[in-house]
């Protein structure tokens, strides 16, 4: 206890994981217990996309599946652009990840056979040709990340630190030192609003995803990509950000905040629908409902276009009143809050941003382009989604990735002496007179996005938006050297990196593939090709 005291007063950790969801969580619990460990979170401990997870885990955990089956399932998604090594150890992996949550105590729904026996409820999602996602009811986040968290608070070694928000990495290059490592970040404490800072011989990034760039999105406010954008800054190699991922489904409520509608729903039968009841999915594919996402959102969006409507339907009040009830209650609870019976009427529905299928390039340990700084879980790209992740793929590279991860920490002792590192200075800045700045642009770049960078994009939307963003960075980053740092502030200028990182990227694709369409270059070129920006 004495030694969490001391590091917790000179901020200095062997391991400095930021972001607390399912990547850095599980991170945290596989270092070894001699580790003097911080993990940081910006907003209240559980908050993030994983709490949020619904749907579940993708694994092969039964015998009539099989690994090369869901990595071919996981390849045919990825629209040509995954890494076969990184899918191949991703799934190999899936069943010992969950054998090791199960083993943590995360209650995954079972299914009561006649003998008394139980085993584990697989639901099924699209894209996947067998029934592979496991799951708790349609909540299964919030039990992996209270239990996870539940773990890490009877963990001596490790110091959880909420509303606490990484500023920047810090980088032997940016201090002039002659080595280029990670040796720590600059951290606001958003509570006293000081920026401290943190030493640690490893850095991790578990920062989640950046769909928050769009004005609709189902993810937490949480989700602007702050990993990606210290990654970048610290002169990391970012890929494939181009391809965004829409959920075909979330609730369309004004109220209801894109709040989503767990693809589990069509994998049990739920039918999409235009408004004069009928059925439309099987003129887009032939696996119609359980298409991969990239092809139900685009159909989604040609039918409201060409309909000129707010939104489409999701049905399965055709199913028993009770099983419904039972394995999605969340939803149900959620939908009666809007006044609509999910057992009895169809659910209005429109596409929202989900999930960022790129981000900072890592290998298989999910080390990055700089020594010591490792990326896992949705900061990350490893090559595993390609064009278009399959559902319920991603808290399983979370799993998986983060496990890799601590392996490689543990077997690769930093050595070095502690270097050092000059305070965060605010001599020259003062408070902001005019918060107005950051919320304008908030709404301004999550508006432009969403509208000249979403699920259809041509050549024209694209160079509109980049002559936005261009300008807002311009703004924020005098912004941001005048004025003392505050979260809104970080955040906006991470997502202005971030969809200037995916604007460029969606250039200098010249095709269609997965998720990224463009009218303008609608065929898919045949060598696939990752898009990698090098600062
Ligand atoms: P997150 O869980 O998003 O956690 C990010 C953490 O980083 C948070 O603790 C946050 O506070 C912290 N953080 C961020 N920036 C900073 C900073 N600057 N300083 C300090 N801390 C910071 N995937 C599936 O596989 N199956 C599903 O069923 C599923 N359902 C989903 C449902 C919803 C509604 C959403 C939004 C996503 C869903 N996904 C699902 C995707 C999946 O949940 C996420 O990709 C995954 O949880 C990401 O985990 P993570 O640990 O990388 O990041
Ligand atoms: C869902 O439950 O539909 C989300 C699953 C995912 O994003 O993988």
């Amino acid at each position: 206890m004495s030694n969490k005291l001391n590091s917790r007063h000179t901020n200095r950790y062997e391991v400095l994981i930021i972001g607390g969801g399912a990547a850095g969580l599980s991170l945290a619990l596989n270092l070894p217990t001699n580790m003097q460990i911080a993990v940081i979170s910006k907003d209240r401990e559980t908050e993030g996309s994983t709490f949020y997870a619904q749907g579940g885990i993708s694994a092969v955990l039964r015998g009539s599946d099989s690994f090369e089956s869901h990595i071919e399932d996981t390849l045919n998604a990825g629209g040509g652009l995954c890494d076969e090594a990184a899918v191949k150890f991703t799934i190999e992996n899936g069943p010992q990840a969950i054998s090791w949550l199960s083993d943590l105590g995360v209650p995954f729904t079972t299914d009561k056979h006649k003998n008394g026996q139980k085993t584990w409820h697989l639901t099924r999602e699209g894209g996947h040709s067998h029934r592979r996602v496991i799951h708790a009811a349609d909540a299964t986040g919030e039990a992996l990340e209270t239990t996870l968290i539940n773990h890490v608070k009877h963990s001596e070694n490790i110091t959880l630190l909420e509303h606490h928000i990484a500023v920047d990495l810090i980088t032997g290059k940016k201090l002039g030192l002659e080595h280029n490592r990670c040796i720590g970040a600059y951290v606001l404490d958003k509570k006293n609003l000081r920026v401290q800072t943190f030493q640690a011989k490893h850095v991790v990034l578990a920062s989640g995803g950046a769909s928050k760039v769009y004005l609709y999105t189902s993810n937490p406010d949480g989700s602007t990509g702050d990993g990606i954008a210290m990654a970048t800054r610290a002169g990391c190699r970012v890929a494939n950000m181009e391809f965004m991922q829409f959920h075909p489904t979330c609730l369309y409520h004004p109220k209801a905040k894109s709040f989503l509608l767990t693809e589990a729903l069509r994998g049990e039968g739920g039918r999409l629908l235009l408004p004069d009841g009928s059925r439309f999915m099987h003129k887009f594919d032939k696996r119609a409902e359980l298409a991969p996402r990239d092809i139900v959102a685009r159909a989604i969006d040609h039918e409201m276009k060409r309909l000129g409507v707010d939104c489409l339907y999701l049905d399965i009040s055709h199913k028993p009143a009770a099983f419904i009830r039972s394995h999605f209650p969340t939803i149900y609870a959620k939908c009666k809050e809007f006044g609509i019976d999910l057992t009895k009427e169809p659910v209005p529905v429109v596409p929202a941003a989900h999930y960022t299928c790129g981000g900072v390039m890592t290998n298989l340990h999910g080390q990055t382009d700089i020594e010591n700084l490792y990326a896992i879980g949705e900061t990350a790209f490893t090559g595993l989604h390609g064009a278009n992740r399959m559902a319920s793929n991603s808290l399983l590279e979370c799993l998986v990735f983060a496990r890799a991860a601590a392996k490689h920490i543990t077997e690769n002792e930093n050595k070095h002496e502690w270097d050092a590192i000059k305070a965060w200075d605010e001599s020259r800045v003062t408070n902001s007179d005019e918060e107005v700045v950051v919320s304008h642009n908030w709404d301004e770049l999550r508006r432009f996005m969403w509208d000249y960078v979403g699920i259809v994009r041509t050549d024209k939307r694209l160079q509109r938006a980049k002559r936005r963003v261009d300008l807002l960075l311009l703004e924020i980053e005098e912004y941001y050297g005048n004025f003392r740092v505050t979260s809104d502030l970080l955040e906006l200028r991470n997502l202005a990196v971030v969809a200037d990182l995916i604007i460029r990227s969606a250039m200098q694709r010249k095709e269609s593939r997965g998720l990224h369409y463009t009218l303008d270059y609608p065929k898919t070129n045949d060598v696939p090709e990752n898009t990698i920006l090098t600062p």
